[in-house]
């Protein structure tokens, strides 16, 4: 018994200094609080030689100041939901971008709004299409999602919903914008002479590669790791026939899960659509993190890209941002360029344009 008590005593001095050494760094070293936040307002044919400096300028200072609203929600310790609101309403409300404000014109002369979002915590989710009344459409995705039992409205019955809510509305032609409809003459006249020659319907050149400016959208990673990820877009211009992109298609446009990435794309909706690419990618995300021992960062990136090109080899084009729980935020594109932008509790903090930037 002596013999053991001994034993006891001498563990006790032997390991104490070590317990207490150990429960002294354990203090300061509680989970540290981390943030991410990327942001795109659309890729396309994007070059120098098409954006005059003022533009730049005024691009990136409004890629910034969205990059702020989401940041600053973060940083005081704010959903990730409420960053990619506040992120989207910053690009929704400037004439720049293809979403509220600025959005394009259909065929007829109107504009209608697709937009979604996803909380990657309860893979809750919510979108409306072609809407034309509400002012912001991704606080109507929000309403969606949070205060209905569906996951997708569309038309009337969707600013329906929306008043009902009580969600700013506006007349349809608060989205009017003189470039956007002086876009639509063009698209117009293009189309008919395609028409005229026998061509498809729709100008491929709106599909296929050569495609500008769109869909704005962002993804966020909050203290808590809950990732949010949301879209809004008017769509493509002189489209018909209540055309609906992937903008609010949850797992084409917009997908979030916290086991793997949230993602938002912009782009040639059909193919997004068909290859599934938001899913696609947080889906071939969470399975190789899963299973694979050799899963790193750039396994992140190259399943970004890889369904990226796939999607291209289908013959669209554009470009997606994502965030991972373990901190990672990037982008992957196959188009010259997209407006995009990225912050983090770490401090950094950059916004780009062209595809030769970082
Ligand atoms: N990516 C936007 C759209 O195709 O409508």
């Amino acid at each position: 018994m002596t013999q053991l008590f001994k034993a006891i005593a001498i563990m006790i001095i032997v390991l104490a200094p070590t317990s207490w050494a150990a429960a002294q760094s354990d203090a300061p070293a509680q989970a540290e609080k981390t943030w991410s936040l990327v942001l795109h307002g659309g890729a396309g044919t994007i070059s120098r030689d098409r954006i005059t400096q003022e533009k730049d300028a005024e691009i990136r200072a409004k890629l910034t100041e969205a990059l702020d609203a989401g940041s600053a929600v973060l940083k005081s310790g704010g959903s990730a939901t409420d960053a990619i609101v506040a992120t989207i309403m910053v690009l929704e409300d400037d004439p720049n971008f293809n979403a509220g404000k600025g959005a394009v014109f259909t065929w007829e002369g109107t504009n209608s709004l697709d937009s979604s979002i996803m909380d990657g915590a309860t893979r809750n989710a919510g979108a409306a299409a072609g809407t034309s009344t509400t002012k912001n459409p991704i606080l109507l995705a929000r309403a969606v999602m949070e205060n209905s039992r569906h996951v997708l409205l569309s038309g009337e019955g969707a600013d329906q919903f929306s008043r009902e809510q009580g969600l700013e509305q506006v007349d349809n032609s608060y989205f009017a914008t003189p470039s956007r409809r002086e876009a639509l003459e063009r698209f117009k006249l293009r189309q008919n002479a395609i028409s005229a020659l026998g061509g498809d319907q729709l100008a491929q050149d709106q599909l296929g590669r050569d495609w500008r400016f769109g869909t704005v959208g962002a993804v966020a990673v909050d203290n808590e790791g809950n990732i949010a990820a949301g879209t809004s877009t008017g769509g493509l211009t002189g489209k018909q026939w209540g055309r609906i992109g992937d903008s609010p298609i949850i797992g084409a446009g917009t997908y979030a899960d916290n086991r793997s990435c949230g993602v938002s794309a912009t782009g040639a909706g059909e193919y997004f659509i068909r290859v599934g690419v938001a899913h696609e990618i947080c889906t071939r995300l969470r399975i190789a993190y899963e299973t694979r021992p050799d899963f790193s960062e750039t396994t992140t990136q190259d399943i970004a890209d890889s369904v990226i090109a796939e999607m291209g080899d289908l013959g669209g084009s554009g470009g997606i941002i994502y965030a991972t729980p373990w901190g990672q935020i990037g982008y992957s594109f196959d188009t010259p360029g997209m407006y995009r932008g990225m912050a983090s509790s770490k401090g950094d903090k950059s916004v780009a344009i062209y595809g030769d930037e970082e």
